[in-house]
């Protein structure tokens, strides 16, 4: 029953999805139960690993991923190929770690889910290959907590694979040695920060490390460590199997960057889902593919790729979903699953919801996070019950600056910036709105809640 419910979230019928167009989702299955090693290898699934560990040197497999411009798919579109280049290597060097990042808790993502349950040899496919090229010898899934159907596939999967020699001693037969251990995480946001994650996989309080040293330097356990996201890792074994050339050419003329993406969109749309497109497709075709606005209400605005990304306008519809487009218009392609919101609803609400989020989920470590974010929740708490005071605004603006780049010691807070900040300056007006006119008198009676360390004149 599960799996029917998730699959669904795929839209794409298994006739619509091809090897040559589709390489993470050509070989789901139509009735969304997990695929097994058997058929996983029927489809010419571990292929790339018997072909890249019999004839092709680590630098070799580095290159190829550089060439074929595979840009993380956790948010930040990092070069997977630069990252897997810049991990410390060398003879003195101690072996580090592969780290799979699946600890997807963006608010409005699940894209990462689909392929771990559904899909899991070919994430241990990619990580085989991608510890082959950064000179690992363990790896580590670090699997959302809340994610326990997926914890009961990976385990499957993983002692299949065991079995069959694709993990363990000699994988394929060959003199390299790789094995992936599962670590579930406790369900906290900030453990998908990678320094954070190291920390928690080490068993400490998940905070951010300081950086640098950046991990493929010193990571988990003080070595040389690599964390890539769910979606980035499955790309590999298309890489190395149909080359960069071909890879790259998956977008065509919609983008530079090259490959495909898991899209997808939900909110205030018809049929939320999940589609597997080239890179660079419109947020416009998203939504058309998702059936359109739901009840025929008009689009107002929408996030690109969760949470931590800025809201964009039904004007910005018909540009290309990439990184560096979507960073040009102000926001972020973040993990490209859109969420859709229609004329009805209030951003001013939906912006306190994220941002209560954001606090909740703040490690504590540096002040303007810590502090900023629960003072941000108040003000627009009081905007929105139409009680904010003259000056409020300004504060937020305020605040939003102080969350920014460069201010904290993670991307958390600039990442929860970005819907603040956007709805600041496109919506305005409910901002303004919610100011009592006229201003209310300050109480000097006026009882401050408990635990309450900010007080409203
Ligand atoms: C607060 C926060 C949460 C994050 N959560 C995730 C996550 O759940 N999954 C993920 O892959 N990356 C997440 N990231 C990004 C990771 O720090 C890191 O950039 C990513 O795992 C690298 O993989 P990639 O290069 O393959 O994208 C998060 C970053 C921040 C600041
Ligand atoms: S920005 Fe927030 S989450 Fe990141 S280290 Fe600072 S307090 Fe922690």
């Amino acid at each position: 029953m599960s799996a029917r419910r998730y699959h669904s979230q795929l839209r794409q019928r298994s006739a619509e999805r091809r090897v040559e167009t589709h390489p993470l989702t050509w070989r789901l299955r139509e009735d969304g139960a997990v695929l097994g090693l058997e058929e996983y290898v029927e489809k010419d699934g571990y292929a790339a690993v018997r072909e890249v560990l019999s004839h092709r040197s680590p630098d070799d497999v580095v290159t190829t991923m550089k060439e074929a411009n595979v840009r993380g798919r956790g948010g930040a579109g990092f070069s997977a190929g630069m990252k897997w280049s810049l991990t410390m290597t060398g003879p003195n060097i101690p072996r580090g770690y592969l780290v799979c990042n699946a600890d997807e808790m963006e608010p409005g993502t699940f894209k990462d889910r689909l392929l771990l349950e559904q899909q899991p040899h070919l994430l241990i496919e990619g990580m085989i290959l991608g510890a082959y090229a950064n000179h690992s010898r363990f790896g580590y899934i670090f699997l959302r907590g809340e994610y326990v159907e997926a914890a009961r596939v990976l385990s499957r999967a993983l002692e299949e694979a065991r079995e069959a020699g694709w993990l363990g001693r000699h994988v394929a037969g060959s003199d390299f040695d790789f094995d992936i251990a599962l670590h579930t995480g406790a369900g906290r946001y900030i453990c998908g920060e990678e320094t954070a994650l190291i920390n928690s996989l080490e068993g400490l309080r998940a905070n951010p490390r300081a950086k640098p040293p950046f991990p493929g330097q010193s990571g988990a356990w003080g070595k040389p460590t690599v964390v890539n996201n769910v979606e980035t890792l499955c790309n590999a074994p298309a890489v190395m199997r149909h080359g960069a050339e071909w890879y790259q050419a998956l977008s065509g003329e919609l983008s530079d960057d090259g490959g495909t993406k898991l899209y997808g969109v939900s909110g205030k749309v018809a049929r939320a889902g999940l589609w597997e497109l080239p890179i660079g497709t419109t947020g416009r075709e998203l939504l058309e593919r998702a059936g359109g606005m739901r009840d025929g209400r008009a689009l107002k605005a929408w996030l690109p790729g969760g949470g931590s990304t800025g809201f964009l306008l039904p004007e910005h519809l018909d540009h290309p979903l990439d990184f560096d487009t979507i960073g040009e218009l102000g926001s972020r392609l973040g993990t490209g699953l859109m969420t859709v919101v229609n004329e009805d609803q209030s951003v001013l609400s939906l912006v306190r919801n994220l941002e209560q989020f954001f606090a909740r989920e703040s490690c504590g470590w540096c002040t303007p996070c810590r502090d900023g974010l629960p003072w941000t929740v108040k003000l627009l708490q009081a905007l929105e019950r139409g009680e904010g005071e003259p000056g409020d605004l300004e504060m937020l603006d305020k605040l939003a600056d102080d969350l920014g780049p460069g201010q904290t010691f993670c991307a958390h807070a600039p990442g929860a910036a970005m819907p603040l900040q956007s709805a600041l300056k496109h919506f305005r007006e409910e901002f303004e709105r919610g100011v009592a006119t006229p201003p209310r008198a300050a109480s000097a009676a006026e009882p401050m809640p408990a635990g309450d360390s900010f007080t409203r004149s």
